[in-house]
């Protein structure tokens, strides 16, 4: 086996405890061979971008080849690339040259479904029921007198039964879409097939993997019914993180991840996985961050919270908590690609924007991992207004909520759509980006001291060379102040720094906090300290 650049940029094996990761949603990010589809070449071109923005690592979304019915979330093979997004070489050529500045790359792993364009899921179509090939997915005989009912009440993630029935009458499991199968994770031969993917990126020189529903693998023994759902009018999916579905977080689930850890932990250079789980409660999620399992769990608690001082305390707190239990460190996220945009569910408009940029000082002074997701460095708004016929989500599709107005393109420049994402005179982007991007392009906000793009790239750079932010050990004090405001302060080699985020309803005079490091907005004097307006964010440090 040819071991493609493995070097990692720096030999700090515990890099990822205190990283901000970039998540970069590939058919969205930069176009570069003009088919108005991002991909990999795309992404090489804008590494510099990354690399002055101030993060350590990409995140990169699924690139395999595949059908493309849920944005690749559809694997057909685990081991190479999707023509749309480019080769094997040139993601060797991604990881080389990210290695060459300090980026490390991290790539998407979906293990609990394949596509139906799967080699496997066609075998199994193709075979017998009863089948070795079937039992590599979860086939099974209806309910009813002749079979017509599913084999048991489980909803599929994106709407509908979880099963579909096939001509032979046998039914399969898909708990996304039915053009995304479920795997038999009981079965030796699937476990074997991905610790040899894992083996095959790893090899290739990647850093980590990012685990796709990484709760779902195991599916309770004899699929015992929910009892809950269409039948009485909610959605099992309500139930998500709430309570334990037979579908999702059995305790056999944490098997899989016992035996890849030692995989892992075999290369070099601080190879890690991070786990997109829901579980009921924070000790259950922290079972999958074990130190004999995954790195990292994101914490879907911050994603979800609302703008309010006593929803953000509640869930940093309790990440914390739980993260000091297993000396784990904590992720926060604040968007990604499956939620509206945090602009838009702050306010939207000029207060969402103003919202976000004071949520982003606030993350970023948080000990732990912070994930930021392409165009939140802009302050890019959701898309609410897309045409529903250039809708692609499964989702959509099957419920009508769709994701794909946080999937839009990225504006790099210029004053027309789509604003440098593919190079002139391409095909237009898969999707359309709005007017008012023109303001929000990278090129308008490069050296703009108020711009987002700025905020984000001195904040980045205080968090890496502040010694209060750029170590995980630093943990936080919250000082004393009135309701509305959160004011926490970190300290480390003599310096200490404060965070202070105003989400209540008036300005807040801050004397105490030492000098003035950076702000989401201007902030005017005031007396010896400043005034820190409504939904406004702010560092300070004393030495
Ligand atoms: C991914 C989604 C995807 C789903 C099914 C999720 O966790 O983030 O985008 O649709 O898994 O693979």
């Amino acid at each position: 086996m040819t071991v493609h650049n493995p070097s990692p940029p720096t030999s700090d094996d515990g890099w990822w405890r205190s990283a901000a990761i970039y998540q970069v949603y590939l058919r969205s990010f930069a176009d570069a061979n003009g088919d108005g589809i991002g991909d990999l070449a795309g992404l090489r071109e804008r590494l510099p971008y990354l690399r002055d923005l101030g993060v350590d690592a990409l995140w990169l979304t699924p690139f395999y080849p595949s059908p493309m019915i849920d944005g690749g979330y559809d694997v057909a093979d685990y081991r190479d690339i999707d023509p749309m997004f480019g080769t094997l070489t040139e993601f060797d050529d991604v990881i080389v040259a990210a290695h060459a500045i300090g980026l490390r790359i991290i790539v998407d792993l979906v293990p609990n479904h394949t596509s139906n364009a799967h080699p496997w899921f066609q075998a199994a179509l193709a075979a017998a029921p009863g089948s070795l090939e079937r039992a590599r997915y979860h086939f099974a005989a209806g309910r009813g007198a002749a079979g017509e009912l599913p084999p048991n009440d489980w909803e599929s993630i994106f709407g509908g039964p979880a099963w579909t029935r096939l001509p032979d009458g046998q039914w399969y499991l898909h708990l996304f879409d039915s053009a995304q199968p479920d795997l038999n994770w009981r079965n030796p031969e699937v476990r074997a097939e991905f610790e040899d993917v894992l083996r095959f990126w790893l090899d290739r020189g990647v850093d980590g993997f990012r685990i796709d529903v990484a709760h779902g693998m195991i599916k309770a023994e004899g699929l015992p019914d929910v009892g809950f759902g269409q039948q009485t009018g909610q959605r099992q999916v309500e139930l998500l993180g709430k309570s334990r579905l037979p579908y999702f977080d059995q305790d056999e689930v944490h098997d899989i991840y016992r035996a890849w850890r030692p995989i892992l932990d075999s290369y070099p250079g601080g190879r890690m996985a991070v786990a997109e789980a829901w579980a009921e409660t924070p000790q259950r999620l922290a079972r999958y961050i074990s130190p004999d399992e995954l790195h990292q769990a994101f914490s879907f608690d911050f994603l979800d919270a609302h703008w309010s001082a006593d929803s953000f305390r509640k869930v940093i707190d309790s990440a914390l908590a739980e993260s000091a239990v297993i000396n784990a460190p904590t992720t926060w996220v604040l968007s990604n690609h499956d939620k509206q945009r945090h602009v838009t569910r702050y306010g939207d408009g000029p207060a969402g924007l103003r919202r976000a940029r004071a949520a982003a000082l606030l993350m970023l002074a948080l000990p732990g991992c912070a994930y930021v997701y392409q165009g939140e460095e802009l302050g890019l708004p959701e898309v609410l207004d897309l045409p529903d016929d250039l809708r692609q989500d499964p989702q959509y599709l099957r419920t009508g909520q769709s994701r794909d107005g946080c999937r839009v393109p990225i504006p790099w420049s210029g004053k027309l759509a789509p604003y440098g994402f593919s190079p002139a005179g391409s095909t237009p982007s898969w999707l359309p980006a709005p007017d008012t991007w023109r303001e929000l392009s990278v090129a308008a906000q490069t050296g703009v001291p108020d711009s987002t793009l700025e905020l984000y790239r001195t904040a980045l750079r205080i968090r890496r060379t502040h010694p209060a932010l750029s170590t995980a050990a630093a943990q936080i004090v919250w000082e004393e102040t009135r309701p509305g405001i959160l004011a926490f302060t970190r300290a480390a080699g003599g310096t200490t720094l404060t965070c202070v985020v105003n989400i209540g309803d008036a300005p807040l005079v801050s004397t105490e906090y030492g000098e003035l490091l950076v702000a989401s907005t201007a902030l005017t004097r005031e007396g010896s300290g400043y005034l820190i307006p409504v939904d406004a964010a702010a560092w300070f440090e004393r030495c």
